[in-house]
C-alpha cells in the first residue's frame, strides 16, 4: 500500500506534517508536491498526484490532497476517470465516503482544520472499507457519467 500526497502552497505545511506522521508509521509515501511554500496551482498538483495513484494497482493505496479549503483539489481530482474524491473535514463524511462511495481520494482544507483532526480523519479514511452491496451499482454508475 502506498499513500500519494499532494498540496498547493496553502496546504504545504499540513502535507509536510502528515508526511511525517505517515513516515513514523512506516507507511510508504509518494510525495507529488508542491515541495516548497511558493504559490502554485491546485489543479496541476491534483492532476499529477491522481495520475501517479492510478498507475498503482494496489486497491489499498489512497490519495490525500491539501489546499486552503480542500474544495479546489476535489473539483480537479473528480475530473479524472477512476477518481472518487471527497472534500471532507468531518468524521461522518469521511467515514461514509469510504463505506458508501468507495472514495479513493480525501481532500482537506488546511485553512479549515488543524493537524490533530486531520490526522484522525486520515486514520478514519484508511481504516474503513467500502460496504459494497446496494452501493456497488451506484458507484458503478459514477464511472458511466461522461
Ligand atoms: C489558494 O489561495 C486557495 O485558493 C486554494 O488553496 C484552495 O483553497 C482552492 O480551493
Amino acid at each position: 500500500m502506498q499513500i500519494y500526497l499532494g498540496s498547493d502552497h496553502a496546504g504545504f505545511k499540513l502535507k509536510e506534517q502528515i508526511k511525517q506522521h505517515l513516515n513514523d508509521k512506516q507507511i510508504n509515501i509518494v510525495d507529488c508536491g508542491c515541495y516548497e511554500e511558493v504559490s502554485c496551482d491546485y489543479p496541476d498538483i491534483a492532476q499529477k498526484t491522481c495520475l501517479e495513484f492510478l498507475k498503482d494497482k494496489d486497491e489499498n493505496s489512497k490519495v490525500f490532497l491539501f489546499c486552503g479549503t480542500g474544495v479546489g483539489m476535489s473539483i480537479a481530482a473528480n475530473k479524472i476517470k477512476g477518481i472518487r474524491a471527497v472534500c471532507a473535514n468531518d468524521f461522518f463524511s469521511v467515514k461514509h465516503s469510504r463505506l458508501h462511495n468507495d472514495a479513493n481520494v480525501l481532500c482537506m482544507g488546511a485553512r479549515v482544520i488543524g493537524i490533530g483532526l486531520c490526522l484522525e480523519l486520515i486514520d478514519c479514511f484508511l481504516t474503513h472499507e467500502f460496504q459494497g452491496q446496494r452501493h456497488e451499482k451506484r458507484v458503478k454508475k459514477l464511472e458511466k457519467i461522461l
